[in-house]
Parts: C-alpha cells; structure tokens; sequence
C-alpha cells in the first residue's frame, strides 16, 4: 500500500535514465491532463480564447511579501462555515469539478449515522464518515489498520484507493468501490461508519491537487500537443515552446476557473474545499498523524527505490537528494514565494517541471502549510492531529483517544489488544547510519516555519521541539 505514494507519476519517472526525453515528460504531461479530451482543433481556438485573459487576470506569479511568508496568514481562528458559506462552497465545486458534485445529494439521510443517502435510481450509496488522512511514513497507515479491526468500521475497495491524492479518479468510481460498505452499513444503520484511509488525502502539493485544479489541465493538454506539433514542423525545443506558451496560460485559465467560481485562487481553489462541498453540512471527521518531518524524509528516501536507486542507499546519497531538492525548492521561491511553491511547483514552468519527483517529499512534510487551509473548510473540532511518538509510545492509550474523537465505542481491552496487534509499522532506517549533520540543517531551515504553523494551529507545543533537533540525532 505505502507504494502508492508515487502514484501517478511513478511510470514517467521510473524510465528516468533517459530523463531528458520528451516522450516522458510527455506522458507526465498528459496525466496531468489525463482527465480531459480535447482535439487538435481545439487549440489555437483555446489560445485565442486564453491569451487575451492573461494579461488581465489577477495572477500575480511574482514573489510578493505575503507569498514569500510560508504560512499563510496567522489566521488562528477557524469556525464552522454557515449554511450560506456552504452552499457557496458547494457552486464552487461544482464549477471546479462538475462530475464531483453530480452524484452528490442535497443532504444526506439523517437517520443513518454514517454520510449516506438513496439515489434517484434507489441505490444506496455512502461516503466515509471519516479520514485518516495521512501521512505515510509517519504512522498513517499504521493507525487505519488498527482502526479496521475496530467493531463498527467497515472498510472497503476505496478505503486505501487514494481518491481525493488522485484526480483522474472520478467520484462515480469512488462511491461504486464502496458499494459493499454501503451494504454493510443499510444493515446496520445506527451503529457502522466507513473509513478511508488513503495517507495521500492530507498534503494536496500539485500532484496531490488535481482535482481542483481541473482548468489547468483542461488548458495543458491542447497546448502541449500545439507545442508537440510545432517540434515536428518548426522543430522548436518542446520545453521552449511550453515555457513560452503553456504554463502562465495554463494557469490563468486555473484561475480564471477559481474566480468564476467565486473562490480565492490561492486559499481557496484547493482539495478541502472540495471535501467540504461533498460533505455539505456534515464534515467527515479527520484524523491526520504527524512525524517530524526530517526523519519522515529520511524513512521515505530509503523506503523507495526510486530515490535511493538514483542517490545511493546511504546517508551521503540521502545528502545530494536533499541538497538537489532543497535547492530547486529555494530556486523556485526565489521566483514565486515559497508558498506558490509548496502548492503549485512543478505547474510554474519548465525549470520545476524538471525537478527530479518535483520535490514532492519535501512539501509532504510542510504540515502546517496544508492544516491551515484544510481547517478553513473543516474546522479544528473535526480534527485529531496525533503525534507520532505518542502513537508509538502508547498505541493502546491513543487508540483509545481516536475512538472516543471518532464517537465509537469503546472496546474491552482483548479488543483492543486485538486492534493494536493489526497494525504493524513498517521501517525502512533500521540499519542506516544516522544523517549528515548538512542534510539536516537544510531541511530544519526548510521545516522551521511549518512546524511552528502547526504549533499554532493545534496548540501543540511540543512541534516547537522539531525545531531544535541536536545536529548529530539519530534519524
Ligand atoms: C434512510 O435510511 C433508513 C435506514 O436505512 C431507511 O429506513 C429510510 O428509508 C431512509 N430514508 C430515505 C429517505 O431514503
Ligand atoms: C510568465 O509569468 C511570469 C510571472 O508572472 C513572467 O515573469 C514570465 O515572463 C511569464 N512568461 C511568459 C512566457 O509570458
């Protein structure tokens, strides 16, 4: 399961010895896109269309003041959204993702205490009622098997199929791969509840954002095969011709998708919103569990071959990786802001779309930055961040704690031992040398402000710690 955080991208990039081939960017290209069919005719009528907008569209890709603060604002308060706020959440959506919003009905059925409802065709069909919603390789999944085991989840095809991390799958395929749970749940209404636990559902980076991001792709994808067509004619570089063309009009028609919307491009037009739209007036609860992001990094380097095949399986290799990312992260902040970065990096251009796996591990561990914009939408009350230490020093007590946060019942303790013993972490550090003290300063001055954002939002102290690690730690 941990292999699908590589997801869609992991067939362009596992061919990567030839890296500097069209051929597989342009299959990254077009599954970026893969959600949309437009013919060749389209385009120049789509460039005419986009061109004349840019100019005068309110996206500002130069770094600013405010987009150079990796946090976003210091906004702490966060309430429910009013019925009003909800139902402008639920027109953006449907204007962001159409098919999204189709199967999803007015309000749910109130007499089932998980998110279901009949449709017009008399089938049953059900949502999750909660998330764990990350992260991998810090205990996410560890926590979801345990859950499983618990008497009242029922779990099922898409509890791990990474719906909301994947955008070419559509939520037709979602709720028919939860058709069992759903059966599950019609035969015992007042007590089942059906969890996802896909740890890709939290850090909505560009890979992990598609969904709300249809507009770029929709405009991508005609002008990578205008640029594709011009390298055969007029044989101009494809990187080039996409540069010059592609990218700024890819992501003005983003945000002219977001202002049509009438949402925020930059605190708005992200997947929580779509979550919270599908959910109307019953937000799913979220449990998110969080490791110090350094040793995440460093587990999830040696846990995929991809990185320690190109870098070395040793603490040096682990090194150049970092220092590779870390810079291209720097380089592009340097343009944009770090926080356009973090959430749009490899959409701003060809010289990040080049970017080895598109620094997605290091904004995986941007924690704070992805909180405060899921808690705009599903307030704090409708999450439990758990620590990764307590988790694994004290599996049985937290266990205890998320049952009462998720409103279940409690279990005797052979149950409970029961549901402990499902989930076994995984490792991937046992027997590697600890990493370089260079590695690591990098990435703290990389975390610091994350981490303190995450302090802030949950009020826990002790993510403060994650900024004073010793140079020399054991990772
Ligand atoms: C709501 O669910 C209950 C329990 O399954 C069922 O008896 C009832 O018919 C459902 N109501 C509607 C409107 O579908
Ligand atoms: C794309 O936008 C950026 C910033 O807004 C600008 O600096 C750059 O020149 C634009 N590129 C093209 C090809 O228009």
């Amino acid at each position: 399961m941990t292999t699908h955080v590589v997801h869609r991208r992991l067939t362009p990039h596992k061919q990567q010895k030839s890296q500097n081939s069209w051929a597989e960017r342009c299959l990254s290209m077009l599954l970026i896109a893969a959600s949309v069919a437009l013919g060749c005719a389209v385009v120049s009528a789509l460039l005419r269309t986009f061109q004349p907008f840019s100019a005068s569209l309110p996206v500002v890709l130069q770094p600013k003041e405010s987009q150079n603060a990796p946090g976003l604002s210091t906004q702490l308060v966060f309430k429910e959204p009013s019925p009003e706020e909800v139902s402008r959440l639920r027109k953006a959506a449907q204007v962001l993702d159409p098919e999204l919003m189709e199967q999803i009905p007015e309000a749910f059925n109130s007499s089932v205490r998980n998110p279901c409802w009949t449709s017009p065709s008399g089938e049953f069909k059900c949502l999750p009622y909660f998330y764990v919603t990350g992260l991998f390789h810090a205990g996410g999944l560890t926590l979801g098997n345990m859950l499983r085991e618990h008497p009242e989840v029922v779990v099922d095809a898409c509890t791990g199929c990474q719906f909301w991390g994947e955008e070419g799958k559509k939520m037709g395929f979602y709720l028919d791969h939860m058709r069992e749970a759903a059966k599950a749940i019609q035969a015992a209404p007042d007590t089942k509840v059906l969890m996802d636990g896909s740890a890709s559902t939290f850090a909505f980076y560009w890979a992990g954002g598609g969904k709300a991001h249809r507009g770029f792709a929709e405009a991508m994808q005609p002008c990578y095969r205008s640029c594709v067509d011009s390298m055969h004619k007029d044989k101009v570089p494809v990187e080039e011709c996409m540069d010059k063309k592609c990218y700024n009009m890819s992501l003005a028609a983003d945000v002219q998708r977001a202002v049509s919307a009438g949402i925020d491009y930059d605190t708005e037009a992200h997947n929580p919103l779509l979550v919270r739209a599908v959910y109307g007036n019953r937000p799913p609860k979220m449990i998110l569990v969080v490791r110090d992001p350094i040793p995440r990094l460093y587990s999830a380097f040696m846990g995929y071959p991809h990185y320690y095949g190109k870098y070395g399986k040793t603490s040096a290799g682990f090194t150049a990786y970092v220092k590779e990312q870390v810079g291209a992260f720097r380089t592009c902040a340097a343009s944009y802001g770090e926080r356009r970065c973090a959430l749009l990096f490899e959409a701003l251009g060809a010289r990040e779309e080049k970017v080895y796996f598109h620094a997605d591990q290091l904004m995986r561990g941007m924690y704070g930055l992805f909180l405060e914009i899921w808690y705009r939408f599903i307030p704090p009350t409708n999450w439990m961040v758990v620590h990764s230490d307590d988790f694994f020093s004290q599996p049985k007590d937290t266990l205890k704690r998320v049952i009462d946060f998720l409103g279940l019942k409690q279990v005797d303790d052979a149950a409970l031992e029961k549901m402990r013993a499902a989930g076994k972490p995984n490792t991937y550090t046992t027997g590697q040398p600890p990493m370089e003290p260079e590695a690591r300063k990098l990435l703290a001055e990389l975390y610091t402000p994350y981490n303190s954002m995450l302090a802030k939002l949950t009020g826990d102290k002790r993510y403060e710690q994650w900024n004073q690690q010793p140079p020399a730690q054991q990772a």
